[in-house]
């Protein structure tokens, strides 16, 4: 289960002293000993950790809160290493792919040995590259003790645009793990243009001397600094860092990998990078050329993955349907129909139930007739989904199509943030949300969200970015508008560092039809890109900017227009001096 470093602290903490209060002082001096730190923070990471393990408020089963004096943890703690059983690998919880966890396995014990490691999982859509690395990081904490793992996401859409976004959530997450603070000390002497493009962990004194220091940075400044930043934080723990779907990445990211690549100095470095094959080949994405150069050159390895065969389909069959006899035939049958890709082989099975084509009779799985499944379940994955998820209660509906839309979490949304847009109370989001998952599948959770207020709220993703889209398309265009206004309105009242989403921000303006308000988000957007030293795409920013402007009444628009050509103007003389070193 993913928790957080220092939520992991805490439940540790209780584990160890369970079956007793635990006060929040207690806590707090013993996981932050000598700094001070906002009391609710131990709030939120039992939240978190309450919601890694499935605690539910009205059916507490691990952790007790006794108001106002602490928590308790209350379910039996068995110590399996004093049992004498080993959980060390744990059990597996992907099939099929054991040759390809043993080469990861690999790859990381020569990052152990300071031999940096970079390698692509590459396959389709819903091919498993996803829940492949989820369970290399599992062994890996295994078998690397001391390891450090960040991961980013690419997000597709025009909100993938935002210069290095994927390598900066690493990096965030790096910052505010356990001994975050030596990393924004390294940030600080080996990386001022990265440090500076945080500006929430950079205080007032750090302020304007870092200014200074990255006056005149470039973008290859900014690759070199990151590469020396990486090295040493590499130097003693490896660092495993996971970029995710990279068919979305945009081009300062793939420079990044290529870079991270090509340096020379040792490192227990290791990057595991998931992309679509398909979608980068249509795409021409300048990823596929990178990956062969890099490959040419032995700087890289591919993990490719190929479809799972008939005996996995069928392994996974026992261990969904519990051990009954499986209906004879049907593993075959899904295989044929799904050709052996996980995501339709989940979801074939979830569609099943739903509709119920197979159902428990007397304690065994029953098929009503294997000639009816192959009739009534639909030919593609993508359909399947779409009757699933009319199959829902108009709420779940509504609430599915709340959380499909891109909002200042990306593609991760909060309860309190969503719940107001469709005028429902937060405890009521939440619990269909809750539906959504154990029942459906459909969303998984995903951690927290603190807003500025203070509060804590709980977070939820799709369990696939398919999922989402179809979810998404379903919205009609005008319903689709008044979404995004109101949550652009709420995300303006509500947060705060509105310019660090202003990719996002633009999206609802935008949406929404209100071309000024999208157009301030855009020329923010393109100031953030200039701080990322990447012209091109602060250029293209604004020229999208241009073209909203065009739809304002003309005397309004005229002026928009000169203020925008003003700044293009700008980027584009500081872009040929740096080019010219003049
Ligand atoms: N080897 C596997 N065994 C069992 N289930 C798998 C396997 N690979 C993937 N899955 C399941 O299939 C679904 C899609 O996998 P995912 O890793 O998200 O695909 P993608 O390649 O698009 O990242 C997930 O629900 C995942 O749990
Ligand atoms: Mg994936």
């Amino acid at each position: 289960m993913a928790l957080t470093p220092k939520a992991f602290g805490v439940l540790r903490y209780l584990v160890e002293h369970a079956g007793r209060l635990v006060t929040q002082d207690e806590l707090l001096e013993e996981l932050w000993p000598a700094i001070y730190v906002n009391p609710g923070v131990v709030r939120k990471y039992i939240l978190e950790i309450r919601r890694a393990l499935g605690d539910r408020p009205d059916a507490l089963m691990f952790i007790e809160t006794l108001p106002k004096r602490g928590y308790q943890f209350v379910a039996p703690v068995i110590d399996e290493s004093a049992a004498g059983t080993s959980s060390a690998a744990g059990t597996n919880r992907i099939l099929g792919r054991e040759p390809q966890l043993a080469e990861l396995c690999l790859y990381l014990s020569r990052a152990q040995r300071s031999e940096r490691q970079i390698v692509f999982i590459t396959g389709e859509l819903g091919i498993g590259k996803t829940a492949l690395g989820d369970e290399f990081q599992r062994r890996a904490r295994v078998d690397a003790p001391g390891i450090r793992i960040a991961c980013g996401q690419c997000v597709e859409g025009y909100g993938g645009t935002e210069p290095y976004y994927a390598v900066l959530e690493a990096l965030g997450q790096l910052c505010r793990g356990s001994e975050g603070e030596s990393v924004v000390r390294i940030l600080a002497q080996q990386a001022p243009a990265w440090l500076a493009q945080f500006p929430l962990l950079v205080n007032g004194k750090q302020g304007e001397p870092l200014q200074r220091q990255i006056l005149g940075a470039t973008r290859e400044r900014m690759l070199r600094e990151i590469g020396d930043v990486m090295e040493t934080i590499t130097s003693e723990r490896p660092l495993l860092l996971v970029l995710e779907n990279l068919h979305w990445a945009e081009p300062s990211t793939v420079d990044f990998i290529s870079a991270m690549a090509r340096r020379r100095a040792s490192a227990k470095f290791m990057l595991t990078a998931t992309y679509r094959t398909t979608d980068v080949r249509l795409a021409k994405h300048p990823l596929e050329a990178v990956k062969q150069d890099l490959l040419v050159h032995q700087l890289c390895h591919e993990t490719a993955l190929q479809p799972l065969q008939e005996v996995d389909v069928a392994e996974y069959l026992d261990i969904e349907l519990k051990g009954a006899t499986v209906p004879e035939g049907l593993a075959g049958l899904i295989y044929r129909r799904t050709e052996g890709n996980p995501l339709f082989i989940v979801a074939f099975l979830k569609h099943m139930q739903d509709r119920g084509l197979i159902a428990v009779e007397n304690g065994s799985w029953q098929i009503t007739s294997l000639k009816k499944v192959d009739r009534e379940v639909p030919e593609n994955l993508r359909r399947m989904i779409e009757l699933r998820i009319e199959g829902l209660s108009e709420q779940e509906q509504q609430v599915l199509e709340m959380a499909s839309l891109e909002g200042v979490g990306r593609f991760r949304f909060s309860v309190f943030s969503r719940a107001p847009i469709i005028d429902l109370e937060p405890e009521a989001f939440e619990e269909i949300c809750e539906t959504l998952y154990r029942r459906h599948r459909i969303i998984i959770p995903a951690g927290s969200a603190e807003f500025p207020d203070g509060s804590v709220s709980p977070c939820y993703e799709f369990v696939h970015a398919l999922y989402r889209q179809v979810c998404s398309q379903r919205i009609a265009p005008q319903r689709r508008a008044q979404l995004h206004r109101r949550m652009g309105e709420w995300a303006e009242v509500h947060w705060e560092h509105l310019d660090e989403s202003a990719t996002v921000m633009a999206i609802h303006f935008e949406e929404a039809g209100d071309w000024p308000r999208a157009v301030k988000y855009l020329r923010l957007a393109a100031q953030t890109a200039g701080r990322r030293f990447e012209p091109q795409q602060a250029a293209d920013i604004l020229k999208h900017a241009l073209e909203l402007v065009k739809r304002l009444p003309e005397e309004e628009g005229a002026e928009y227009q000169i203020t925008i050509l003003e700044e293009l103007a700008g980027i584009y003389i500081a872009w040929i001096r740096k080019a010219t070193g003049s």
